[in-house]
């Protein structure tokens, strides 16, 4: 699998230090509040798995899986949800999680339909930030890393879903793209 790797982004001791300060910061912001940590499938499983534990509060959590509609590469922006929330959020505050946010798509629509929803508030934390290729206009609220157009793989990030276990963050050698 590691063959693969051309190199190594962001090493896993980067990831576990920032991961913890993350979770401070997370922990001062939701004292006192009803935290509801809601993780998308499947990339941020990992991530989230990690941060919930630097989070020194009460908290519950869920998940939601979306997908994109159609076949294209491309996102659409027209999302479906294949995995819904147990239960109504209307008395939460919700911290959605995610491996990265690329397009903001997929998290411009998530945001509008939880909304729909009425919980009490609406924050985001994501691991990564690909900046440089943003269509809508979302923004995270905690970001893990900023990272420069390139195609990254690791920790819960996958390409045809292979990668996601590997501890650290990488960039794919193009001999792997060479297969589809
Ligand atoms: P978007 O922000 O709507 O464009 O979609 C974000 C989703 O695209 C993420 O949750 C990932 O599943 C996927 N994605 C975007 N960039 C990368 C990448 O560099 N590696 C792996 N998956 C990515
Ligand atoms: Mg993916």
């Amino acid at each position: 699998m590691e063959e693969y790797i051309a190199k190594v982004l962001i090493s896993r001791e980067e990831l576990a230090k920032r991961v913890s300060e993350l979770g401070a910061e997370i922990t001062r912001d939701y004292a006192g509040k009803n935290l509801l940590v809601l993780g998308i499938l499947k990339g941020a499983v990992p991530f989230m798995s990690d941060l919930i534990r630097e989070i020194k509060l009460p908290l519950a959590y869920d998940f939601m899986a979306l997908s994109s509609y159609g076949a294209s590469t491309q996102s659409s922006g027209v999302v479906r949800i294949l995995k819904d929330l147990e239960r109504s959020v209307e008395d939460v505050h919700i911290l959605i999680t995610e491996d990265i946010v690329d397009t903001g798509l997929t998290l411009q629509y998530l945001k509008a339909n939880l909304k729909a929803r009425n919980p009490l508030s609406i924050k985001v934390v994501t691991l990564l930030d690909k900046a440089a290729r943003r269509q809508a206009e979302v923004f995270p609220d905690y970001n893990g890393f900023s990272i420069p157009d390139e195609f990254v793989v690791g920790y819960g990030l996958d390409f045809n879903e292979e990668y996601r276990n590997l501890p650290y963050i990488g960039v794919l050698k193009p001999e792997a793209y060479k297969f589809i």
